[in-house]
């Protein structure tokens, strides 16, 4: 329990954070699946798809990335001039991990007879989108997919489960690399059967991460953005939400007077992702500070990153 002096404490620090923003002219902008102080202190709070729209959009000299690395550098790649600060240099990503430039590039000249159009998820390095001719997300996976031209074929990298469920929503055909999230992989058929028992009437919302036993027991499959509409719109007074835990500090502001149950994985009532874990009040403060870790990348990678990334921007529109 917070004790008078924690929670003098946590209001200086606020109070400090949003003095170094103005000074700054930075903006904070945080992933759903961020710890509540974290999302309560900033300016704007979304999925990955919304992030990349408010990074573009924004006019502020910093932009303060509450988030994972790939998605600080999606903010940098298509802001050269700005500076862009992650609270924590090693809040990574699995689905990242999986998915090395080097690996992709060998892939792609060993099976250059192909002419592969490659979709990139945008969980993955600078370097995987500079391989790519289009990049997604969750939230707009299916509507770039459709985007794609016929007569290439598709090579999606890197999460498989995302990638297998885009196939089953447009019957296109895709070769997968076999990535992913570690998080999401977590939750079995078994442990969401299991909190469905205890609440026979919850309807289920689960993220596309998620595997296709997951996926078969949801209601709807969607981006942590849609989750939100999917908790408000859904006449179910409980809502079991299949996602990293985060997401329900965010969902239980938005839509209150809901029941919302995290997805228990076989271990755990609920899922965090370590990575995004890392990013605390006081390492936000210090970045704000000190201007780093900053997100730099080489010039000639940016560049070649940033086309299939605003090739992203305007389909999704
Ligand atoms: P969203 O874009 O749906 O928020 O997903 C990002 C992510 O990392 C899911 O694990
Ligand atoms: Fe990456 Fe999974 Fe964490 Fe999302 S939840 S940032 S996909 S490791």
């Amino acid at each position: 329990m917070a004790t008078a002096a924690t929670a003098t404490i946590t209001t200086d620090l606020r109070e400090e954070i949003l003095r170094l923003k103005e000074e700054r002219n930075a903006v904070i902008l945080a992933h759903n699946y961020q710890d509540g102080e974290i999302q309560d202190i900033a300016d704007y709070v979304g999925d990955s798809l919304g992030l990349a729209y408010k990074a573009k959009e924004t006019a502020a000299d910093v932009i303060a990335f509450c988030g994972v690395h790939f998605m600080a550098e999606t903010a940098k790649i298509i802001n050269p001039e700005k500076t862009v600060v992650l609270p924590d240099r090693d809040a990574g990503c699995s689905l990242e991990q999986s998915c090395p430039g080097p690996d992709l590039e060998r892939f792609l000249t060993e099976h250059q007879e192909k002419n592969y159009y490659v979709i990139a998820y945008i969980n993955c390095s600078a370097a995987v989108k500079a391989l790519s001719d289009c990049i997604c997300t969750s939230g707009n996976a299916v509507k770039i997919v459709e985007a794609a031209p016929a007569d290439r074929p598709i090579l999606f990298v890197p999460d498989q489960n995302l990638g297998a469920w885009v196939m089953e929503r447009t019957g296109r055909k895709m070769d997968l690399w076999q990535g992913a999230c570690y998080v999401h992989v977590e939750f079995t058929r078994e442990s969401i059967a299991k909190i469905k028992a205890e609440f026979p009437a919850a309807a289920v919302v689960a993220h596309p991460e998620c595997t296709y036993a997951v996926r078969m027991l949801a209601d709807e499959v969607c981006s942590t953005e849609k989750m939100v509409q999917f908790c408000r719109d859904s006449p179910a007074h409980d809502i079991i939400v299949v996602t990293e835990a985060g997401m329900l500090h965010r969902l239980r502001r938005e839509v209150p007077g809901k029941n919302l149950i995290p997805g228990p994985t076989e271990h755990c009532a609920c899922s965090e992702c370590r990575f995004m874990k890392m990013n605390t009040l006081e390492k936000l403060h210090d970045c704000l500070r000190d201007l780093a870790p900053e997100v730099t990348m080489p010039e000639e990678i940016r560049v070649r990153a940033e086309l299939p990334l605003l090739r992203m921007l305007e389909l999704s529109r």
